[in-house]
């Protein structure tokens, strides 16, 4: 991987929410930026409630921030570019184009095979979309799973599917929320293992996660408390040792 490929190709800037239960106002991000960066995988972590789900929410254009805005490359001109505002099929376009997601509780359709939930949300033609569906299952060590249904399969494999799925259109940016929360450690190996392929190609992988084995495995990881980024720690996780420490405090 050369340096010239490690580039942000999203970015949250001044980045705020909050929510209003009956009556309360909380704030649930505070003037968070953080960029993501192609060619590396990032990790997010943060004691649960601190607002993580919420910030790869809006990084992923599913809700919009109160104040600040999500920059991601492909909205236009070089460089990430600016979402606010986009209608909300640009948006669309830009969240099937440029951004694949992985959720920890799979959000496979039930009633579809493994190959027919890789190939739904496909771009191109249906015939396209399941020989792509067919090498991303080969990919992910699951080409013989291919006509299994969700329930057919064990958690670690769901999520294969799942992050085969992710990948169906090519995006140069995978997000995903504790995507090893309910695997065992083996089905966790086999999943680090292909988000650090992803980052090799040069994809920007975001994870969100509680687990050190994965935060770990990550060559940027962001702290988040109460809402407020409160460190950054880069290495070389490629080399072995830590390499250097930041804080953004
Ligand atoms: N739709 C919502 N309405 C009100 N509060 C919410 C909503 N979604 C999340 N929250 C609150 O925002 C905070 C952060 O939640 P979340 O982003 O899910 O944190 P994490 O993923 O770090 O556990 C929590 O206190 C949660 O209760
Ligand atoms: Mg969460």
């Amino acid at each position: 991987m050369s340096e010239s490929s490690v580039r942000p190709l999203l970015r949250a800037d001044g980045v705020g929410k909050s929510y209003t239960l009956r009556g309360r106002r909380v704030d649930v991000l505070r003037d968070v930026s953080l960029s993501v960066r192609g060619g590396e995988v990032t990790a997010l972590v943060g004691h649960s409630g601190s607002g993580k789900t919420t910030l790869l929410h809006i990084l992923g254009l599913l809700a919009p921030p109160d104040s600040g805005r999500v920059c991601i490359e492909g909205a236009g001109g070089t460089g990430p570019a600016d979402t606010s505002g986009l209608p909300d099929g640009a948006l669309a376009d830009l969240r099937r184009r440029r951004l694949g997601f992985v959720f920890q509780s799979y959000n496979l359709l039930p009633q579809h095979s493994a190959l027919r939930n890789v190939a739904l949300p496909f771009l191109g033609s249906r015939g396209a979309g399941e020989a792509r569906a067919r090498d991303l299952l080969a990919r992910v060590g699951l080409a013989e799973r291919a006509d299994h249904l969700p329930g057919e399969l064990s958690g670690g494999e769901q999520q294969r599917v799942a992050l085969a799925r992710a990948l169906v259109n090519d995006p140069p940016v995978v997000l995903a929320d504790e995507p090893t929360g309910n695997l065992d450690t083996d089905s966790e190996d086999v999943l680090l293992k292909l988000f650090r392929e992803l980052a090799d190609e040069g994809r920007a992988v975001l994870l969100v996660t509680h687990n050190p084995t994965v935060s770990e495995s990550a060559d940027v990881v962001h702290r988040m408390e109460k809402g407020t980024l409160t460190a950054t720690d880069t290495r070389d996780v490629r080399s072995g040792p830590t390499t250097g420490t930041g804080s953004t405090e």
